[in-house]
């Protein structure tokens, strides 16, 4: 069985999705543990309601040493590590050990409002800002860059002109929740091969 990690910080919708793909029986893994850089956030309930493992390292205690703390935890024990909603910073030996096996949703068209700074509501107030008709999520490797790993697979939405970021971020988050778990699977049934930085998906 495909084993997997998610990394939240949130109120873990994104973790929703995997588990109710999970669920539904399209997404043939198992999560092995949920961790979470912030006690007490919703994701962690979700997960305890599954009966999964959940871990919660606060990023203010722990700061730069988070990533070996993951690492402890999960070296040999998942082939895939995903961020779904997860704030820090990854780095270090947990991204030499997991090369091309940690997984990032970003809620923007990468390489457009993206990087440093850029999450939550204000990804999508600088694209109406900036005025773009289209935007979406993209799911990433992650590598020693903020949101700049190979780009797996990406889902477009309209910006309609009387948008919000709240309206924006609605419409992005609902495709969010096919990407992630489409991403998943095509990883866990070893349909992607990457080169360089260019993902191909085989068929
Ligand atoms: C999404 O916008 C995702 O792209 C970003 O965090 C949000 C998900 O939050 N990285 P959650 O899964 O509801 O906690």
């Amino acid at each position: 069985m495909y084993k997997i990690a998610v990394l939240v910080s949130g109120s873990g919708s994104d973790l929703q999705s995997i588990i109710d793909a999970i669920d539904c029986g399209d997404l043939n893994c198992s999560i092995e543990a949920v961790i979470s850089d912030k006690e007490g956030v919703y994701a962690l309930e979700r997960a305890q309601a599954k009966n999964i493992k959940t871990y919660a390292f606060n990023r203010k205690e722990y700061k730069d040493t988070i990533s070996e703390e993951i690492l402890k935890l999960l070296e040999g024990k998942v082939d895939l590590i995903v961020l779904a909603g997860f704030l820090s910073i990854l780095k270090g030996e947990l991204l030499k050990k997991f090369k091309h096996r940690i997984i990032n949703i970003h809620p923007s068209l990468i390489p457009a409002f993206c990087g440093a700074g850029m999450y939550g509501l204000k990804v999508h107030e600088k694209a109406i800002e900036y005025g773009v008709k289209f935007s979406g999520c993209t799911v990433h490797f992650v590598d020693e860059g903020t949101d700049t790993g190979a780009i797996i697979l990406q889902k477009v939405v309209p910006v309609l002109e009387k948008d919000t970021a709240k309206d924006l971020q609605a419409r992005v988050l609902k495709e969010e929740h096919k990407a992630l778990p489409e991403a998943v699977k095509l990883l866990a049934e070893g349909k992607i091969k990457i080169e360089d930085r260019k993902v191909t998906i085989v068929k």
